[in-house]
């Protein structure tokens, strides 16, 4: 085994989550998550992500070495996730990554989560074109990114000027009275309605740039269906999902195309919890099948927020020769890309 044993830590919203790989082989991917804590919110309430990240970082660490069956001695250097992201949640993962790197005496690496969003696909596809684009897209965050280099050059196309893809999941099956999170359900109950029933706003689908809003896109919505109740009739809730849906997944897909042929890159990557939308994947397929661009979606376990893909970038930058942190390392909550 000559390639290096990462251990990678994430904390940035409310998975713990500790990956260990060896170079591109994914050797565990252990995760606690608080979002039951979260879900009569209806949102992430950061000070109870960062208690529950405190309470189980120890077992995740634990389980993650049993599951690789290795020890901490065994580990080469340590990932951790130093934002963007909450601050409190991101202190208690580059806490313990310090902690355990300073007491084994190794190498840490503070990697961008968006970055890591991109490399951990590598753990499925093997080494990433270069360049490719990325089209990120979850609770947090909704960006495009230029990789010319995973480890090293990571650039911004565009991000979203509100709303989060799916926050806007989120908060509309809010309205819709179907729970959180959202997405997993709108996807759900979308396969039994029509797509083009409502015509819902694409917001920003023309303006030549690569950023995303989707807030006008949610207050549609939210409308559309009050109209319905002040005229007492019965909300087509399928309908409405499946429309709203489409609505976001076609700015998402025209957008990272666009961004594709306007820098000649041939290989698009889809990251982030939104990713495991269905009708996201298929309509992605469709269109990347016509423009002649290959497209790479990890598997939804790898897409949500995970320790892998913290391990998998650290073990580029580690092949990459890319100087370490020390530890003063800083948890960044808006750090740039
Ligand atoms: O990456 P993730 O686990 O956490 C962060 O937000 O960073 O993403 C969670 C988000 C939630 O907003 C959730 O509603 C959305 O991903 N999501 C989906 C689906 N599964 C999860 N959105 C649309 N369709 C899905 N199938
Ligand atoms: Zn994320």
């Amino acid at each position: 085994d000559s390639e290096p044993l990462v251990l990678g830590i994430e904390t940035s919203c409310d998975e713990t989550g500790v990956g260990i790989v060896r170079g591109t082989a994914l050797l565990a991917d252990a995760i606690a998550s608080s979002v039951d804590q979260h879900a009569r919110f209806g949102g992430v309430v950061p000070e109870v992500a960062s208690r529950a990240h405190l309470e189980a970082m120890i077992p995740t660490v634990d389980r993650a070495l049993a599951d690789a069956g290795v020890t901490l001695r065994d580990v080469d250097a340590l990932a951790v996730t130093a934002g963007p992201g909450l601050p409190g949640a991101l202190m208690v993962g580059v806490a313990a990554a310090k902690a355990i790197a300073l007491s084994l005496g190794k190498p840490l690496y503070g990697v961008n989560h968006l970055a890591a969003h991109v490399a951990v696909d590598q753990l499925e596809h093997g080494p990433l074109p270069k360049p490719c684009v990325a089209l990120l897209v979850s609770g947090g965050h909704s960006s495009l990114l230029l990789v010319p280099d995973v480890a090293g050059d990571v650039r911004s196309l565009g991000a979203t000027v509100d709303d989060a893809a799916g926050e806007a999941f989120d908060k509309v099956a809010r309205l819709l009275d179907l729970g959180f999170p959202g997405g997993p359900v709108i996807d759900r109950r979308a396969r039994e309605g029509d797509r083009d029933a409502i015509a819902f706003p694409r917001g920003k689908y023309d303006d030549g740039t690569y950023d995303f809003s989707f807030s006008g896109l949610k207050t549609a919505v939210a409308r559309w269906v009050e109209a319905r109740e002040r005229a007492g009739e019965p909300v087509p809730v399928a309908d409405v999902a499946a429309s709203f849906q489409e609505a976001v997944v076609d700015v998402l897909v025209h957008k990272a195309l666009r961004a594709c042929r306007d820098h000649g890159v041939r290989d698009l990557l889809i990251g982030g919890g939104v990713a495991a939308n269905s009708r996201l994947r298929a309509l992605a397929q469709e269109r990347c099948d016509a423009a002649g661009v290959r497209l790479r979606v990890p598997r939804p376990k790898l897409c949500t927020d995970n320790g892998a893909m913290v391990a998998a970038l650290g073990a580029e930058m580690v092949a990459a020769g890319v100087a370490p942190s020390d530890l003063t390392l800083p948890a960044d909550s808006s750090l740039p890309i």
